[in-house]
């Protein structure tokens, strides 16, 4: 779908011709256009090469992409030696740590803002320059929206610390530092002497979090370079990825490869087998639904399931497995997993670089002896990470990462020990009045899509202080929200429909029995529908809305985990099929 001129009655106006702004004379607009960027002293001769807009997330409050000012140069580089004309600009950055309520409520926006740039600035091609857990979703998704050749390049992750001769990196050990330290296994100066070494520098989240689960399904997807997921942020790896990014961009516009011809039903299928294959973060489901819907595409998340039952996690990074992202880089990053994962790949899929899948793993050649990606005979785990359940508390389905999970608590009926919201959460959690065992269910209301709003990665609910002190270190839980990639636990979440919607999660009580079975895919209430109907009479839900601004927006329009929390008026007007066919 090659985009056409909107302000132009020639369909294929390139360059700086593109989009020109509306003064009722072309000739003018292109006229105007040419004095002003000549004030910044280009001649002619660049201006007449093919433009490739770089997308520019580099932001103080995000040290996830500190690395911007030499990514800009090498990508710049690249599109300049392969002749073309690179011109970068802002977009919204979001940083998991520096955004409230939670990045996920700015993910959209993020979006809108990345299409809307591309579509109103003239540029031939995209190179999108993301990498916090975020980023990379919010620009596929307006970079499919914006239908122009697009290029992924991510900042690459972070280098792992040292913490009294223990290897840390973020944020699993983030994680498992601060659970010691709230059953009081560490004191505030081994806490604080910790909290200096868990970001060893710039970059993304070392483990396989969402970052680094979005950066190998971009890879995956087609839409970055191959080797282009795991080199580290600080490496030249990273920076010869991204001159090459750059020249590739170039090429891209040449050959009008625009991002329909990538993103196709086997690329996300490819996608799905990867996020399983690797212990993904299940934040990766929601952000591949986004990006599906908008190219017409649902995912189907029983096939999902089903996929799994026959993809091994082979990858064996933390939170799954013990190494980080930079050894899966020494091990021959994504060439490694794909060759591996080859017999269960759609390899006519398209790329970047205009050759399949499949002809790129024969290009990275026959691969040497490691020990990071495990062989499909010889698993970290022998099903997929992620599994798909259902039952009467979630008729829209839920998601459990059972590679995470304690497989002692994944068949387990227990008793509910209901949070109403987050804010009752941090209330009551750490209460010694807490009335809760190990054997009980932990259940969070109130942090779907609409609930908080965000649906925030506050899934992963703390052991109740009084067992973390008694030495438990996983409790069933469940909620309407997510979980951080690099958690682990026997944790639901996404459960669909949501509680501020009137989900049946919505009147679950204290002391009502909930049924986990993992081999049976099961979520259950065990609770009549005549009791519920009663509740739902006596307290019913009244859905969150706004007044005004963004936040009016996304309650208005914001859609469930199943199709992705994407606004319902961003999604394709029509939807071609589902994902896998
Ligand atoms: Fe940015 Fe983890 S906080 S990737």
């Amino acid at each position: 779908m090659s985009r056409r001129n909107q302000s132009d009655d020639q369909p294929e106006a390139t360059g700086l011709k593109k989009g020109l702004t509306s003064y009722g004379d072309n000739g003018f607009s292109l006229f105007l256009r040419k004095a002003f960027i000549k004030g910044a002293g280009y001649s002619d001769s660049a201006l007449t090469r093919p433009v490739v807009g770089i997308a520019n997330t580099g932001s103080a409050y995000n040290p996830c992409h500190g690395n911007m000012p030499q990514l800009l140069e090498a990508v710049k580089r690249g599109i300049m030696l392969a002749g073309g004309l690179p011109l970068d600009f802002p977009t919204i950055s979001i940083h998991e740590s520096f955004s409230y309520p939670t990045s996920m409520y700015l993910r959209n926006l993020m979006s809108m803002d990345t299409e809307e740039m591309i579509r109103a600035q003239p540029m031939d091609a995209i190179v999108l320059i993301g990498g916090c857990d975020k980023t990379v979703p919010a620009q596929l998704m307006g970079a499919a929206s914006a239908g122009i050749p697009a290029i992924e390049l991510v900042t690459g992750s972070m280098l792992t610390g040292s913490h009294r001769s223990e290897r840390v990196g973020a944020c699993t050990d983030c994680r498992r530092y601060w659970g010691k330290y709230r059953a009081q296994e560490i004191d505030d100066q081994e806490i604080a002497d910790v909290n200096n070494q868990l970001v060893a520098s710039v970059g993304t989240c070392s483990v396989m979090g969402t970052a680094s689960t979005m950066a190998c399904l971009s890879e995956a997807l087609g839409m970055s370079l191959p080797g282009g997921a795991s080199p580290p942020a600080v490496t030249a790896d990273r920076m010869r990825i991204a001159e090459l990014t750059g020249a590739q961009a170039v090429q891209m516009a040449h050959d009008k490869l625009t991002i329909d011809k990538i993103l196709t039903p086997d690329a996300f299928e490819n996608a799905m087998r990867v996020l399983l294959a690797i212990g993904g973060s299940t934040n990766g489901i929601v952000h591949l639904a986004a990006i599906a819907g908008r190219v017409g595409l649902d995912i189907d998340l029983q096939a999902l399931d089903r996929m799994g039952k026959d993809t091994p996690v082979l990858l064996d990074l933390k939170p799954s497995g013990q190494h980080y992202m930079e050894d899966f880089h020494k091990a021959g990053g994504m060439a490694t997993l794909l060759r591996e994962l080859k017999p269960l790949l759609k390899l006519d899929a398209l790329t970047v670089t205009g050759r399949t899948l499949g002809e790129e793993i024969e290009r990275a050649g026959p691969g040497f002896a490691q020990t990071v990606v495990k062989s499909a005979a010889d698993p970290i785990y022998p099903q997929g990470g992620i599994a798909v359940l259902q039952g009467n508390l979630a008729p829209g389905g839920a998601i459990i990462k059972q590679s995470s999970a304690d497989a002692g608590l994944m068949e387990h009926e227990g008793r509910a020990v209901v949070f109403e919201d987050a804010a009752d959460l941090a209330l009551r959690i750490d209460s010694d009045e807490l009335d809760v065992t190990a054997d009980d269910i932990l259940v969070l209301k109130n942090i779907g899509p609409k609930g908080a709003p965000g649906m925030p990665e506050a899934g992963y609910i703390p052991i109740p202080r009084k067992l973390a002190i008694q030495g438990v270190k996983d409790i069933v839980r469940i909620s309407d929200g997510r979980m951080s990639g690099t958690a682990f636990g026997t944790i639901v979440l996404h459960v669909t429909p949501e509680s501020a919607i009137g989900g049946p999660l919505a009147y679950v009580q204290n002391g009502d029995r909930i049924r986990l079975s993992v081999s049976r895919r099961e979520i259950s209430l065990l609770v009549s529908e005549q009791e519920l109907a009663l509740r739902r009479e006596r307290t019913p839900v009244v859905v969150p809305s706004a007044e005004r601004g963004y936040k009016k927006l996304f309650l208005d329009t914001v859609t469930q985990a199943d199709k992705g929390v994407d606004f319902d008026f961003l999604r394709a007007p029509q939807t071609k099929g589902t994902v896998p066919r």
